[in-house]
């Protein structure tokens, strides 16, 4: 550059206009660019979204995202329910979700199994449970699937590992759950203590471990939290309008997004102590379930995603079904009369005593009454697959390929043209035929799903509600506290009661 010098042959070289011009045209560059890849960017991403999601002003589409639901129905359930019920083909579609409902037994039927091909969880559903799930059974399609499966129905169908488990449960009932119950004077939360009373159980079940969660001495266990918040926030990505809104809160760690993968990893490191603690103690010679799956499988976070998905199929479910149970049987005492007369009947009138194996499967009525809260209660209210390629569903609804197609147990257990005008009514008697307990046709009571990925836990999952169920019955009053008798539900995987539900307790006299 030239020297510039002054009138006194001083140099000088204080910038003129020109070179400030010069030297700030790189940022102002730089701005300019910045400001129209930012614009360019809202550009392109609200044509994502418009495409992610049609904008549809019908009235269901207008309820649904301006909550005008809520109005009317306590539950967003509740109100699905009533649209299918409704619905002349018991199908309704919420266009802003790309979500096809149904509650009809024929297209369930076609779904689960006749085209059960063309309905894999998918894509979106993996992403959107792949933090928490990974590549666990409930997550995952194809061969990864298959293998999981044929692994899990060995270790839960066979006898021998059925009574392994009656009897971890029935241990858990008389050092646990009783003196727990039998201690406490006041109020408590039932659905708590069944909360962490099934995950103590499918933690010593599955893994041979005891988190020693029913201790009311302890506060819940900090992983039991974290699973219950895991399992809320993976749901609420669920029912968001724009998923793409989770997407960027997770690429930069915000909010919910941020609590999530806190979470996350508090239950990535019990599960990597459960694995670690098993490779500890060795696992050749034993036959739990994660033993089998270690002897077959290397990958520590492969065997991460197997555990978290056993504790969710097997803690929250039971929970769930425990907790509705005697929400039902506190409305409806003449049902918890018939449970104490047969169960005397079969047991005799000791109400220490526990139940055999064989006496459960002699109690047809209280087999009844479990599946009717299952009917009413479902703990997985909706299941959502998603369409391969188009499909026309049998009553006639067009499914256009990559289209979120959920079936809902829920709603169906309240549809008068499924169960009769009497639908909403709690009847363990609509379950017997001369006494005996009479099943239906899967596909119109779907709670455990049907069809090629049917539950697995099914039997032992009856088995624990049943026996837990009983000897709380014949041991115990247990009366609901408050005049709230709305069923409301917290968001989450499972169906949760919002608030719990808190219970007195009191122990009944032998006459
Ligand atoms: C009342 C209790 C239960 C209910 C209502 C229930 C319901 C269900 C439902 C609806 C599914 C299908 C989920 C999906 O594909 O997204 C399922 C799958 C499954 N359940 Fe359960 N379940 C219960 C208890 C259990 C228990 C105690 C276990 C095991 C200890 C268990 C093991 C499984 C497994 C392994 C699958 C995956 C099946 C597959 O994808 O092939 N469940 N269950």
């Amino acid at each position: 550059m030239k020297e510039r010098r002054d009138q006194f042959g001083k140099c000088c070289n204080a910038p003129s206009a020109s070179d400030h011009l010069l030297h700030s045209l790189p940022t102002l560059v730089s701005i300019l660019f910045f400001s129209f890849t930012a614009a360019f960017t809202v550009f392109s991403f609200s044509l994502f979204i418009l495409r992610l999601r049609p904008c549809c002003n019908c009235p269901i589409c207008h309820s649904y995202l301006s909550s005008t639901w809520l109005a009317s129905f306590p539950n967003l359930s509740d109100w699905y329910a009533h649209l299918l019920s409704h619905s002349p083909t018991a199908t309704i579609t919420i266009h802003v979700l790309s979500n096809i409902l149904t509650a009809n037994p024929d297209n369930v039927h076609h779904i689960l199994k006749t085209n059960f091909h063309n309905y894999p969880k998918g894509k979106p559903f993996s992403s959107i449970l792949g933090d928490l799930l990974g590549h666990g059974i409930f997550n995952v399609d194809g061969h990864s699937w298959t293998f999981q499966r044929k692994m899990a129905s060995l270790e839960l169908g066979s006898l021998s590992v059925r009574s392994h488990a009656f009897h971890i449960l029935t241990s858990q009932i008389q050092t646990r759950l009783l003196p727990i119950l039998c201690s406490n004077h006041g109020m408590l939360d039932l659905q708590d203590i069944f909360k962490r009373f099934s995950f103590d159980n499918i933690c010593r079940f599955s893994f041979g471990l005891d988190p020693g969660c029913l201790s009311l001495s302890l506060p819940i266990s900090e992983f039991a939290v974290a699973f219950d918040l895991a399992s809320r926030l993976s749901a609420e990505r669920a029912i968001t309008p724009y998923p793409v809104m989770w997407r960027i809160k997770r690429l930069f760690g915000l909010g919910s997004e941020r609590k999530l993968s806190d979470a996350i990893k508090m239950v990535d490191d019990l599960a990597m102590e459960v694995i670690r603690h098993r490779r500890e103690i060795g696992f050749s010679h034993r036959n739990d379930l994660l033993s089998r799956f270690m002897a077959s499988i290397d990958d520590d976070r492969y065997l991460r995603d197997i555990v978290v998905s056993f504790l969710l199929a097997g803690r929250d479910t039971v929970a769930s079904a425990l907790t509705s149970f005697f929400w039902l049987l506190s409305q409806n005492p003449e049902v918890e009369d018939e449970i104490l007369a047969e169960s005397d009947r079969v047991m005799g009138p000791d109400p220490d005593a526990l139940p055999s194996f064989d006496n459960l499967k002699d109690m047809q009525y209280l087999h009844a009454a479990v599946y009717e809260n299952l009917r009413l209660f479902p703990p997985v209210q909706f299941d959502s697959k998603f369409a391969e390629e188009d499909d026309i569903l049998p009553d006639g609804t067009f499914v256009q390929k990559g289209t979120r197609v959920t079936y809902h147990p829920y709603a169906m257990g309240r549809m008068d043209r499924i169960w009769g005008s009497d639908c909403l009514q709690f009847k363990p008697e609509r379950w017997l035929k001369n006494g005996s307990f009479a099943p239906v046709n899967p596909f119109k009571f779907p709670v455990f799903q049907a069809g090629l990925r049917v539950c697995l836990g099914k039997e032992l999952a009856v088995m624990d509600v049943k026996c837990t169920a009983v000897v709380l019955i014949r041991k115990f009053k247990i009366r609901l506290v408050g005049t709230d008798r709305v069923a409301r539900f917290a968001p989450g995987l499972t169906a949760s009661w919002r608030g719990g539900l808190p219970v007195r307790i009191e122990q009944r006299t032998t006459s």
